[in-house]
């Protein structure tokens, strides 16, 4: 495919996944090697010249948060590697785990380096317990071959990774709630400050990075002749894993270049539409993220370039939605996801998506007023700035997105 790139996943098939010595074969940990003769704010400016924002969804600036996660002072830090992949329509970690299990634990010794921490932790859904004695293995080899424990490379640094799996809830993909579940505790968010960086896992500086976060950092510091600055467009610097899905023929995850129309994403690379449908809708995010129609398709697949159009691109996922669904059925499928996600620990999130569910519930029953549109409108606004945590504050981004370009969906008889 012509839209296809291979950074991120240029290992991909190329190694047996369950032998150290395979993944060696092909040059793996020649970029530890490097990392381990050079400075940890060099590795982080490396990561920063070329812009690497993180890939799990908050789209925060990696260089500078493993910059300032090594300026915290401590005798004992972790890093925490973000593998919950909650995110509905998303699936491209699970791939990068599969695929190339090495290379991710690679670039956790990089990051551990980089930040100065002595202990690794993997946070793996639940529902992907499949990988488990794949990533099981990989640490077992690493450990035998001196890639983790102490001394690595003959050098004083010690790493150790340890694998947790997820408590089956979307809300423990947010920093603070996963912390606590690896903790024992129940997986909730908390408030901030404390931040992480100073007191994350067991009260230790922490750093969380998503797996694809992770595994870009060991082709980043081999590529030498400037390969990834060499894709994308604008400030989109490099490539992307995008995982697309929905009602699309070839679904799946690709690493396009940034600046990849969404047209070539969905036409091309995931094979267009079933014979005979038509758009109606393309979520970008996850449940999560905002929605658009085919005005959209000719956008660069880009951070500025989304945010122009008025989505963003979060977690990678590209939900496709055909003429077969409606708009307010698509939009209460997502509101049940978050009434039963919601954590319960705060009101605006609580009530706010247990009204808003009631409210779509009368606009599909054709009893909705222009107050009760209005009331709907004001509880979204209110729980995107006031929900202690991301999921309160995201969960209306599709229903508001939709008020702005599906108006027709909300126009009701009834009075303001
Ligand atoms: C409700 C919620 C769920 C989240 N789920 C995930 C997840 O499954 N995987 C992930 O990497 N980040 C998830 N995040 C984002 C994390 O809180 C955090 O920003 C991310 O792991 C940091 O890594 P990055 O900087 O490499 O993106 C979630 C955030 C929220 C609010
Ligand atoms: S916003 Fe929702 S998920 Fe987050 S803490 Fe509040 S109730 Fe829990």
């Amino acid at each position: 495919m012509k839209h296809e790139v291979p950074f991120i996943t240029r290992n991909f098939g190329q190694y047996d996944t369950n032998s150290i010595d395979s993944y060696i074969n092909i040059g793996g940990f020649s970029a530890l090697k490097k990392a381990l003769t050079m400075e940890g704010e060099d590795i982080a400016a490396r990561i920063a010249a070329v812009k690497v924002k993180g890939r799990g969804g908050a789209a925060y600036d990696m260089g500078r948060k493993w910059s300032q996660a090594r300026a915290v002072k401590g005798e004992h830090k972790v890093v925490v590697c973000n593998a919950d992949e909650g995110e509905p329509c998303t699936f491209k970690d699970r791939e990068l785990i599969a695929q190339d299990p090495f290379n991710l634990l690679e670039g956790m010794l990089i990051g551990g380096w980089t930040v100065q921490a002595q202990d690794g932790y993997i946070y793996m859904r639940e529902e992907y317990r499949h990988l488990r004695p794949l990533l099981l293995n990989a640490i077992q080899q690493a450990e035998q071959k001196g890639f983790l424990g102490k001394n690595i490379l003959g050098t004083d640094f010690e790493f150790h990774i340890h694998l947790y799996s997820g408590a089956g809830a979307y809300v423990c993909g947010e920093g603070t709630a996963l912390i606590h579940s690896i903790e024992g505790k129940a997986g909730r968010p908390r408030m901030k400050p404390p931040f992480i960086k100073v007191s994350g896992l067991f009260s230790l500086p922490t750093c969380v990075n998503n797996v694809e976060s992770f595994s870009i950092v060991p082709h980043l510091l081999l590529d030498e002749q400037g390969e990834y600055a060499g894709y994308g467009s604008g400030e989109s610097i490099g490539t992307k894993l995008v995982s697309v899905g929905g009602n699309v023929v070839r679904p799946g995850v690709f690493e396009i270049s940034f600046g990849t129309s969404v047209r070539d994403i969905i036409y091309d690379l995931a094979g267009g539409l079933p014979p005979g449908r038509s758009l109606r809708l393309i979520q970008f995010g996850g449940a999560s993220g905002k929605i658009s129609d085919a005005r959209i398709l000719d956008t660069p697949y880009g951070y500025d370039e989304l945010k122009a159009a008025g989505v963003s691109v979060g977690s990678g996922a590209i939900l496709v939605l055909d003429d077969r669904t409606s708009v307010l059925d698509f939009l209460r499928t997502t509101q049940a996801f978050f009434c039963h996600e919601s954590c319960g620990q705060c009101t605006p999130c609580r009530e706010g998506n247990l009204h808003i569910r009631l409210f779509l519930d009368k606009l599909a029953r054709g009893e909705a007023t222009g107050a009760d549109i209005a009331a709907m409108k004001k509880i979204a606004n209110i729980m995107s700035i006031s929900s202690l945590c991301g999921l309160g504050e995201t969960a209306q981004s599709a229903l508001q997105s939709a008020m702005r370009i599906f108006p027709e969906t909300f126009a009701v008889g009834g009075t303001v």
